[in-house]
């Protein structure tokens, strides 16, 4: 478990024994920092070890949730001495050998791993387990999403950041300067999450959720449009999905399809009162949909409410699920050819 005192990496470690996942023996990798430092995990203690070309050989699997630059030199060399990687970050993802997977969306592109397996972008991945069903039943021709993410989203300092200006806001005191975005997050909504890169227009976590939602998807011809905003909730993404079918589909339709989907928890009945919210997803792995409606101005299209905890399915519960996945299908440890 590479990156395993971080946001992600501490949820996947409950996420693991929660599910009681089966392992010989567990080892956390952090930075240099933490080395030495212990990890409660239930009966026993795990010591955080630094990662060096000793440290790394001997495992089956290699779960990492320690950014895009440590999984570009360590993932590959994980995957050298033998282990299956499961990787969090962005870094692989669009990677033509390597797997985009959503364990109820596309678990049989797991097969054709070289050595490592992405795990999808939190908000993409969430929106995708909603629309492989309705894909399944009508076709999908386009689809256009706005996001409402969580500060958890960008890890531990992002929360602290939030947590500290709300609190200066509410004892009148005058704020810290931001340090994680680029403008006061407490109280506010800020219209970029990550970065606008070469002079984009579109921000890096929207290039990702229209650019991974057509692999994981398997299709090039759905049209997809992405807004993302960042908001002052702790964790928790919410979505708002407008989605094109190219056959009919009824919202009552829809919303029989999705409530019989694996993955899927429906929460509608808005008459009262009764949508998911971000603070439904707290501890949570499901994906939570409701407001499923007809909209006004397409005959087919539908508008949807799609909740998920990024600290969960939005990561470490899907990692924990694609490790799973190789394990029961006998596909851990393959060798990069
Ligand atoms: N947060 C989310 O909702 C979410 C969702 C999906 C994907 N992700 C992705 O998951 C990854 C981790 O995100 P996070 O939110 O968990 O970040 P985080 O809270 O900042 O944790 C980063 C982790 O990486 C470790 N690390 C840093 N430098 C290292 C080094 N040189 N060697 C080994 N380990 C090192 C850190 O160890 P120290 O404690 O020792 O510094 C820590 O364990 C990112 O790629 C992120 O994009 C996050």
């Amino acid at each position: 478990m590479v990156g395993a005192t971080g946001a992600v990496g501490s949820t996947i470690l409950g996420v693991m024994r929660e599910r009681s996942f089966a392992a010989d023996e567990i080892v956390p990798f952090a930075s240099e920092r933490s080395a030495g430092r212990t990890i409660d995990y239930g009966a026993t203690d795990l010591t955080v070890v630094p990662l060096s070309d000793e440290t790394i050989q001997g495992f089956d699997l290699a779960l990492f949730s320690a950014g895009s630059a440590i999984s570009g030199e360590w993932a590959p060399r994980f995957a050298d001495a033998g282990a299956t990687v499961v990787d969090n970050s962005s870094r692989w993802r669009m990677e033509d050998d390597v797997p985009l997977v959503v364990a109820e969306v596309n678990p049989e592109a797991l097969a054709g791993h070289r050595g490592i397996v992405a795990n999808p972008n939190c908000t993409t991945m969430q929106t995708v387990v909603a629309l492989k069903p309705i894909l399944a039943a009508a076709g999908i021709e386009r689809v256009v999403m706005s996001s409402y993410q969580a500060v958890s989203g960008t890890g531990q300092k992002a929360v602290d950041e939030l947590y500290s200006q709300a609190e200066a806001v509410i004892e009148a005191r005058e704020l810290p300067a931001p340090t994680v975005y680029p403008h006061q997050i407490a109280f506010n909504v800020l219209p970029q999450v990550e970065t606008f890169k070469d002079g984009d227009d579109y921000t890096t976590e929207e290039r990702k959720c229209m650019r991974e939602t057509s692999k994981i998807l398997g299709r090039d011809d759905i049209g997809v449009s992405a807004t993302c905003a960042r908001v002052p909730v702790f964790t928790g993404h919410s979505v708002s999905a407008n989605v094109q079918t190219r056959d009919p589909l009824s919202p009552e339709e829809c919303r029989d399809l999705l409530a019989s989907s694996p993955g899927l928890t429906m929460i509608d009945d808005p008459a009262n009162g009764l949508y998911p919210t971000a603070l439904d997803a707290a501890g949570r792995d499901d994906v939570l949909v409701g407001r499923i409606r007809r909209d006004p101005s397409h005959e087919r299209c539908l508008n949807l409410w799609i909740v998920g905890n990024n600290l969960r399915k939005g990561a470490a519960t899907n990692a924990v699920q694609l490790a799973e996945l190789l394990h029961v299908r006998g596909l851990l440890g393959a060798a990069r050819a």
